[in-house]
């Protein structure tokens, strides 16, 4: 099994301060829509969104980040595009993980091109190491080394994103795949 690098009860406790403040920072407003990126972001998004004491709208994306079976190609391909309206409304993006940045990136180009009337951005786990100085986002639930997790929908290979706890996956399981 993958070793515990955050646990359930961590992870539990992580996700209401997050809400907490996501709730006080969108106090007022009845526009706010969740987006979830697909698939990793869903068990997060059903924990987050349920603590949230605000009302939103909940929504899905889905992304591929590399071509099937190849290396990492740096591209983005939208799969699966949203069906609630985003313009003028307050539109916080909801991401499991944050590597390179060139997902979140791609995301926030064509959802500013919606004209939202906000656009914010979460992620339950970011790779300091790899992300990019200059890509911010705007709730971060945990920085971690740069290592593969897997867990609380994360996978590998479309695995493991079941496990309650994040883990660290031995590099001995990991081939150059696809993601997403
Ligand atoms: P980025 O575009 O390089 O930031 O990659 C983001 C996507 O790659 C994430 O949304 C994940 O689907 C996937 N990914 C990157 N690192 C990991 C990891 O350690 N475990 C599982 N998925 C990952
Ligand atoms: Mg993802």
């Amino acid at each position: 099994m993958p070793s515990v690098l955050i646990s359930e009860q961590e992870i539990a406790a992580r996700v209401d301060a997050l809400a907490q403040r996501i709730s006080a920072d969108y106090a007022g407003t009845d526009e706010l829509v969740l987006v979830g990126v697909l698939r990793g972001a869903f068990i997060f998004l059903a924990d987050l969104s349920r603590r949230l004491t605000i009302p939103c709208r909940v929504d899905f994306i889905a992304l591929s980040r590399y071509e099937h079976g190849s290396t990492p190609s740096g591209a983005v391909r939208l799969i699966m595009d949203v069906r609630v309206e985003i313009t003028g409304r307050h539109v916080l993006l909801v991401e499991d993980i944050v590597d390179s940045g060139v997902t979140l990136e791609y995301l926030r180009r064509i959802f500013e091109a919606r004209k939202p009337a906000s656009l914010k951005t979460c992620a339950l786990t970011r790779k300091p190491d790899r992300v990019p100085p200059d890509i911010s986002i705007d709730y971060v639930g945990f920085d971690i080394p740069d290592r593969w997790v897997v867990g609380y929908g994360l996978d590998y290979d479309n695995r493991w994103r079941t496990l309650p706890y994040i883990g660290v996956l031995e590099e001995s399981f990991i081939l150059p795949s696809r993601s997403d």
